[in-house]
Order: structure tokens, then C-alpha cells, then sequence
């Protein structure tokens, strides 16, 4: 039996934020697990709910550009034109925190993560909110991001207060993650907005280390199934079997358990967290990813699959 309430309607979900509650929401990247940014209690909670290490920070969601003066201070000029020409869409940018939001929400840090997704149901939900979201991917700490109610309601049944049911995210990975607190921008976390989209020359993908001690997140495991998952470019080595899958760009010459053919690097990325949930369902073992090109949403997309198969 589902325990956690289900709705279609963005006021609804709102006023459990409203309430203090927990509501998960679709963006157009991936769901979302939401808190008021200013409700220590509720801050906790998300915490507790996903399994969450307290030293890694959430990302605060707004519903408009005129809500950043809640959250940060001191935003740089670069960062005025990052936000002016992708907000609302999936972009993240660190600045400089205000005192008035809690230390849990930025896991002790001086810097707060601000985005503001620009899918329609998450902004009807954001404008109902009284006030920012805080809001980590709806899913069990370590597992893959969700991209359906479906997956929300799998991994926190019972966990969150209220599922706002929305399509399967459009994007299918998460937000890029830019450091603006510095004297140029600095990528953080690859994501759905790639570098030449952002115009930024200055990248520090996810195993920089430099990267991974900006960006608390990126020293956990993530994205994983229980499956084995092995990254592959040569087909031919390929072997088959009832608990194998693969996912990719090219079609097998051999018989699988589970596989999933993609059109080109968007629609790869648009599936690859639920096809790897697909594959926990099904008891699969062993999964096959081809490798592809790292341009575009590939680098996102490269990344992540890294980081299943670590
Ligand atoms: O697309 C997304 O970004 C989704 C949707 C729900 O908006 N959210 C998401 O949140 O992916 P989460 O918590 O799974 O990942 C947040 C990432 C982590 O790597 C975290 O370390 C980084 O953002 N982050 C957040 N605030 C930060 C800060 N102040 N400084 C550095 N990194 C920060
Ligand atoms: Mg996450």
C-alpha cells in the first residue's frame, strides 16, 4: 500500500512545504526532494528521508530571478550573466550565501547552490511555495536519480509527505553546477547544460580534485545499481546471457537479458537512470554501457556512467 500521498496538483504539493512537510517534484532534469530553505526542521528531514551525509549541501530552488536576493550576497557580474541568459533551465550557480539561510542547508559552507528549473509543473509548485526550496534528487542516497514519480515513490515511500506526479523528466540528468565565488566561473559538477552551452572554457569535471573539494557531493558514491555496470566501446567483446543488459548507441548482434537501443547522447542520458532501475527489477547482473563521444550532453552523460561503474 502507498503511504505517501500522490497529486497532479502543484497548490497541493505546496502547501505541505508550506506546512513544514517534505514534497517531491519533477524539473526538467530530474526530481526533486523539497524543503523550505528557511525550516530547519523540514532541512533535516530531507536528511533523514534520502540517507543523505549532513556534509553534503542542497540546492535551492526559486520560481524567480528576484528571489536570489533572499539566498546570496556579493553575486559577481559573470554570474548576472549566467543567470540572465539560463534561468529559468538547468543551471546551478554557487555564490556567496546569506546569513539568514541555515547551515544545514549548505553543510556548513559560506556558499549556497541557487536554481531555478524551468519546467512548468516546478514552477507553478515554486510560485505557491512562501518561500525558496531546498531540494536534493529524490532518491535514496547512492542510488540513480529519479526520473519518474514512479522512481520517487520506489525508493521514499513513507519517506516524503507528498509526490507531485508529473512526465518523466525531460533531460534525465541533473543540473550543471557552476562556482561563482571565485574571480571566473568555475564548473563544478558536469551536467545537462554542457560547457559550450555555458560558453565557459574553465572546466573541472567531477574527478578533479580540485572539483570534488569545491563540491561536497561529488566525494560520494552515486548512480549506482546493484548490478556490476562496465563501460565498453569495442561491441565485439560482448557477451550475452539472461541477467546481462546493455544500453547504447548501436544495435547487438547478441541475445540479452534487458537492452536499450538510443537514437543519439540525448536520448541515452534522457534514459539511463531508469534503465538502470529497470535493471535492479529485473535481478539483472551485469550491465553493458557503451562509451560515447564527450561533447555536448556526452560529458554529462560520460560522467555519470563513471561514477556507476566505479
Ligand atoms: O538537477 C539538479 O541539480 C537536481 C534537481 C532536483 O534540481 N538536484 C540535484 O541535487 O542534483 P543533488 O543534491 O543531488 O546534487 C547537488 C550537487 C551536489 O554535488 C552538491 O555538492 C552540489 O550540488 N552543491 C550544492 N550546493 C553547493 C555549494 N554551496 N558548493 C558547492 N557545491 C554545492
Ligand atoms: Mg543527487
Amino acid at each position: 500500500m502507498v503511504r505517501t500521498k500522490l497529486t497532479k496538483d502543484p497548490a497541493d504539493a505546496a502547501k505541505v512545504i508550506n506546512r513544514g512537510g517534505l514534497a517531491a517534484f519533477p524539473t526538467e532534469t530530474v526530481y526533486g526532494l523539497g524543503a523550505g530553505v528557511f525550516d530547519e526542521a523540514a532541512i533535516g528531514k530531507i536528511f533523514q528521508a534520502k540517507g543523505r551525509p549532513q556534509d553534503n549541501p542542497l540546492i535551492v530552488h526559486i520560481a524567480r530571478v528576484e528571489d536570489i536576493e533572499r539566498l546570496a550576497v556579493n553575486v559577481p557580474a559573470y554570474a548576472r550573466a549566467l543567470i540572465a541568459e539560463h534561468f529559468p533551465g538547468p543551471l546551478t550557480i554557487v555564490v556567496k550565501k546569506r546569513a539568514e539561510v541555515p547551515e544545514s542547508v549548505t553543510a556548513g559552507l559560506d556558499s549556497i547552490g541557487i536554481r531555478m528549473p524551468s519546467a512548468e509543473l516546478a514552477r507553478e509548485f515554486l510560485s505557491k511555495c512562501e518561500m525558496p526550496v531546498a531540494a536534493p534528487s529524490a532518491n535514496l542516497s547512492g542510488r540513480p536519480s529519479p526520473t519518474t514519480w514512479q522512481a520517487v515513490l520506489e525508493d521514499l515511500d513513507d519517506r516524503v509527505d507528498c509526490i507531485l506526479k508529473g512526465d518523466p523528466t525531460d533531460v534525465g540528468i541533473e543540473s550543471t553546477v557552476v562556482d561563482c565565488t571565485g574571480d571566473v566561473p568555475v564548473i563544478l559538477r558536469l551536467g545537462a547544460l554542457s560547457s559550450g552551452e555555458l560558453g565557459l572554457n574553465i572546466v573541472r569535471g567531477d574527478d578533479d580534485a580540485m572539483g570534488a573539494l569545491k563540491s561536497p557531493g561529488l566525494r560520494h558514491r552515486h548512480y549506482s545499481p546493484s548490478a556490476r555496470v562496465m563501460l565498453v566501446d569495442d561491441l565485439k567483446l560482448l557477451r550475452g546471457g539472461e541477467n546481462v543488459a546493455f544500453i547504447g548507441l548501436r544495435t547487438l548482434g547478441v541475445e540479452m537479458g534487458y537492452a536499450v537501443v538510443c537514437r543519439n547522447e540525448r536520448e541515452y542520458a534522457h534514459k539511463v537512470f531508469e534503465f538502470f532501475r529497470e535493471c535492479d527489477r529485473r535481478g539483472i547482473e551485469t550491465i553493458y554501457c557503451e562509451t560515447v563521444w564527450e561533447g555536448g550532453i556526452g560529458a554529462a552523460l560520460m560522467d555519470r556512467l563513471r561514477r556507476a561503474a566505479e
